[in-house]
C-alpha cells in the first residue's frame, strides 16, 4: 500500500484555526497523546479540551490518527519513574479505544531524569543497558498499540560517534512490529551541528524498519546563547522544510518497503496567514514525492 501524507494536530486553538483550510489534505493526523491530557487534583491523567477537539477533527475529516509522544522517556531505567509510566500507559490504553491509533512512537532518549521532566529528550549512552531499557518500553507500549517505534531524535551531543547511532537504533527496534520513525530534519540538524554526512547516517539505518518519516524545518540559534558565540541549527519546527531534507526524502523513499506515512511537522505558535500557502505546498510536495518515488 502506498504511504500516506500526515500532518500534526498542534495543541493550540489559534494555530488550529489557521490550519483549518489544510486539514482535508493529509491522509492521517498525528497526535501527541500527552497534549490531550492534564493532571487533576488527585494526580490522575484526565482529558483536556484537545482530547474531544482532536477526535472531532478526525471524525469530520474521516481520517485516522497516529500517536507520537515526546514525554514517555523511552530510555528511563529509574525505579522511581515506574508509577508515572504505568499511569501514562493506562491513560493511553483508555485513549486507544477512542483514537484507535494506527501506530505509536516516542522519541529515543530520556525526558525524565531524577523525577524532573526535561523539555527536550537527552541522549542515552549507546550501551546494552540502554537498548534493553528502550526494548522493555516498546514491549509495554505494544500491549496497547501493536505497532510501536522510536524516533531518531535530534540530539545536540552524543555519548559516542554519531555514525554509530544507526546501529544502536537497529538493536532497539529488532523484532516483530517494532519500527523506526525516521525524522529527516533531525538527521539534517545533527549532521550540520556535528559535521557528518546526512546520507551516510540514513543509509546505515535499518530502512526496512522505517514505518514513518518526519519532515520539518528549523532555524539557527542566537550566537549569544553560548559563551563560544557558536550558533547551532535547531530542530525547532518553525520554518520551511530545507532543501537537504527534501533531497533526503527523495532518496530514502524507495528504500523503505514498510513505510506507511510521511508526516509534516509544524510547531504551534509558529504559523500565521502567510505560512498557510507554504504549508499547503509542502503537503502537496510530500504527496507528489510519494506518488513518484513509492509507486
Ligand atoms: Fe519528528
Amino acid at each position: 500500500m502506498r504511504p500516506l501524507t500526515g500532518f500534526v494536530l498542534p495543541p493550540d486553538l489559534p494555530t488550529l484555526g489557521l490550519l483549518e483550510p489544510l486539514l482535508s489534505i493529509p491522509g492521517y493526523f498525528e497526535v501527541t497523546p500527552e497534549t490531550t491530557w492534564r493532571l487533576d487534583d488527585r494526580s490522575r491523567l484526565v482529558e483536556n479540551g484537545f482530547h474531544a477537539l482532536f477526535r472531532e477533527i478526525g471524525r469530520a475529516a474521516a481520517r485516522p490518527f497516529v500517536a507520537h509522544g515526546v514525554g514517555l522517556s523511552m530510555g528511563s531505567t529509574s525505579a522511581s519513574d515506574v508509577p508515572r509510566v504505568r499511569r501514562w500507559l493506562s491513560r493511553l490504553r483508555r485513549d486507544q479505544t477512542l483514537f484507535r491509533y494506527l501506530w505509536f512512537t516516542d522519541h529515543a532518549g530520556l525526558t525524565m531524569a531524577g523525577g524532573r521532566s526535561l523539555t527536550l529528550p537527552l541522549p542515552v549512552p549507546m550501551t546494552h543497558a540502554s537498548v534493553a531499557a528502550m526494548r522493555r518500553r516498546l514491549a509495554s507500549m505494544q500491549r496497547i498499540v501493536p505497532d510501536v517505534g522510536v524516533e531518531t531524535t535530534a540530539h545536540y551531543f552524543l555519548f559516542g560517534p554519531p555514525l554509530e547511532e544507526p546501529a544502536f537504533y537497529a538493536r532497539v527496534v529488532a523484532g516483530a512490529r517494532r519500527w523506526l520513525l525516521l525524522d529527516l530534519h533531525n538527521v539534517h540538524t545533527m549532521s550540520v551541528n556535528m559535521g557528518f554526512d546526512s546520507w551516510e547516517y540514513v543509509s546505515r539505518l535499518p530502512l526496512d524498519k522505517v514505518i514513518e518519516i518526519h519532515v520539518s524545518g528549523g532555524v539557527s540559534s542566537d550566537g549569544s546563547w553560548l559563551p563560544s558565540g557558536r550558533s547551532l541549527r535547531l530542530d525547532s519546527h518553525d520554518d520551511d522544510v530545507p532543501d537537504d531534507v527534501w533531497r533526503l526524502l527523495e532518496r530514502v523513499l524507495p528504500l523503505c518497503p514498510n513505510l506507511r506515512g510521511v508526516t509534516l511537522e509544524r510547531m504551534e505558535g509558529t504559523v500565521d496567514v502567510t505560512t498557510i500557502p507554504r504549508l499547503r505546498r509542502e503537503l502537496r510536495r510530500i504527496e507528489k514525492t510519494i506518488q513518484r518515488k513509492a509507486a
